[in-house]
C-alpha cells in the first residue's frame, strides 16, 4: 500500500528523533520514498548525512537556500508529497502548527501543503499536558491533523506518562490508514449536533444547554476516516469542524428540512438536543409589556421528530440510523425502548444525571444498544467515544 507513495517527513528537535531513521528505513523497505527535512534543533539529535543517507534523498533544512528555491521552491517542495509527516513533532511546532507561523521552513511547509498531515508528537509529559499544549492539539485536530501517539511510558527526561513518541510499527500503521483514506471514503454521512432555538418572538428564544461538543467530535472522527460529512448545526458553542459541509440552523423545523435536503446518505447520526416543543403562538414583533401586569401565556406545539422521520422513511432511508438518549435512570432501557419506539438502528445511550458531569463536560460514558445487544463502553472523552462510534460505524458500512 505504500509502494511508489512518497512521503514528506519534516523532523523536529526530539530526542525521539532517532527512532526516525529506523521509521525512514522502513518506509523505504515499503517502497515508499522518503523526503526528509529537518528543524534546526533536529540537527542536534540526528544528523542531516543520516538522513539523506537513509532516505537516499537530499535533506531539506532552510527556507532561504537559493539552491533548493531554484531546484524546488517550498510551495512546491509542500505539495510534492501524498503525505505529510512529521515526527517528532515537538510542543513547539505543534504551538507553530496551530497558530498559522511560518518562521522556518518546517513550519512554512505545514501551512503551505495542501496534503494530509500525520503528527507523531513526542515531549515531556507536562509539556503535553499543559493546557497550552491541549489547546494546540486541538485546534489542529479541528483543522484536520491526524495525530499518532504520544503513547505513556518512561521517557527520556526520567518522568513517567504520556509523551513518548508512538513506535515505529504505529507510525508506519497511521502512514498507511492516512494514505488508504480511510474505510469511510465514498461514504456520506450526516450529522446533527448542537440545541436548536425556538423563538417566541423575534428576540426571544427558547434553548437547551447542549455544547454540540459530542456531535462535533462524531462528524470529525467520520470525516478522519475518510466520509463526506454533511454537519447540520444548531446555535452550538463549540466551533463546527474542520473538512465538513456546514449547515447552520436555528430551529427544530429547520434542521429536519436541512436534513432532508442532504440526503441521500448512507448513515445518518442524529446527536442534536432537539428542542421537542415550539412556541405556537410566536409573536412576528417583539413582545411588549402592555402595563396590565398580566405575563403572556406561551402555546406549544411539538416539533418533528427528525431521528424518527428518517428512521421511518420508506423510501431513501439510510441504511444505518444512529440516535441519542440522553437519560437520568434505567438508562439502558428506556434506550432500548427508544430504539424501538424511533425505529432506529442504534442509540447511543447515556446518564446524564448532574452526579455524572456529562452534560457539558469532556468526557462521556455510554451504551450502545444495537439489534444485536447493548455494550457499555468505560468512561472516554469525548473525542474518544466519537472516534470508536465512527470506526463502528465504518464497520457497519464496509
Ligand atoms: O426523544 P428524545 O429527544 O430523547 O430522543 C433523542 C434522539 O432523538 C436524539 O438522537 C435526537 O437528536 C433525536 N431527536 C430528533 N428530533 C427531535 C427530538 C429528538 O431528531 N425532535
Amino acid at each position: 500500500m505504500l509502494a511508489g507513495k512518497r512521503i514528506l517527513l519534516i523532523v523536529s528537535g526530539g530526542i525521539a528523533a532517532y527512532k526516525v531513521l529506523d521509521l525512514i528505513r522502513r518506509l523505504r523497505e515499503r517502497g515508499a520514498g522518503v523526503i526528509p527535512v529537518m528543524t534546526r534543533a533536529a540537527e542536534q539529535f540526528v544528523t542531516p548525512l543520516s538522513l539523506s543517507a537513509l532516505a537516499g534523498e537530499k535533506v531539506y533544512r532552510d527556507l532561504f537556500d537559493l539552491t533548493d528555491e531554484a531546484e524546488m521552491g517550498h510551495i512546491q517542495l509542500s505539495r510534492a508529497a501524498d503525505l505529510v509527516v512529521v515526527a517528532p513533532a515537538t510542543a513547539n511546532l505543534l504551538a507553530k502548527m496551530a497558530g498559522g507561523q511560518a518562521d522556518d521552513l518546517a513550519s512554512t511547509l505545514l501551512l503551505a501543503t495542501d496534503k494530509a498531515v500525520l503528527v507523531a508528537p513526542a515531549m515531556n509529559v507536562r509539556m503535553w499536558q499543559h493546557p497550552a499544549t491541549q489547546r494546540n492539539v486541538a485546534t489542529l485536530r479541528g483543522d484536520g491533523v491526524a495525530f499518532v501517539g504520544p503513547n505513556e511510558g518512561d521517557m527520556a527526561c526520567g518522568e513517567y506518562g504520556p509523551g513518548r513518541m508512538a513506535e515505529v510499527p504505529e507510525i508506519l500503521a497511521a502512514i498507511e490508514a492516512a494514505l488508504a483514506g480511510g474505510p469511510l471514503r465514498g461514504r456520506r454521512v450526516v450529522v446533527t449536533s448542537g440545541p436548536t432555538h425556538e423563538p417566541i418572538d423575534p428576540v426571544r428564544y427558547i434553548a437547551n444547554r447542549s455544547s454540540g461538543a459530542q456531535g462535533t467530535s462524531i462528524a470529525r472522527a467520520l470525516a478522519g476516516l475518510g466520509a463526506e460529512v454533511v454537519f447540520v448545526t444548531g446555535p452550538a458553542t463549540v466551533p463546527p469542524p474542520a473538512g465538513v459541509e456546514v449547515v447552520r440552523v436555528e430551529t427544530a423545523r429547520e434542521m429536519l428540512e436541512a436534513v432532508q435536503a442532504a440526503l441521500p446518505a448512507d448513515a445518518a447520526v442524529f446527536a442534536a438536543a432537539v428542542a421537542d416543543w415550539r412556541v405556537a403562538n410566536a409573536a412576528g414583533q417583539k413582545m411588549k409589556k402592555d402595563g396590565t401586569g398580566l405575563a403572556p401565556a406561551l402555546e406549544f406545539a411539538e416539533n418533528p421528530d427528525i431521528l424518527a422521520t428518517v428512521a421511518g422513511m420508506s423510501e431513501g432511508r439510510p441504511r444505518l440510523v444512529v440516535g441519542f438518549a440522553a437519560e437520568t435512570h434505567d438508562v439502558e432501557a428506556h434506550a432500548r425502548a427508544k430504539r424501538d419506539r424511533k425505529a432506529c438502528d442504534w442509540i447511543v445511550a447515556n446518564d446524564v444525571s448532574p452526579a455524572t458531569g456529562i452534560m457539558g463536560g469532556a468526557e462521556n460514558e455510554v451504551t450502545l444498544i444495537t439489534a444485536e445487544g447493548a455494550e457499555t463502553w468505560p468512561r472516554l472523552s469525548k473525542d474518544e467515544v466519537a472516534g470508536r462510534l465512527a470506526q463502528r460505524i465504518a464497520e457497519a458500512l464496509a
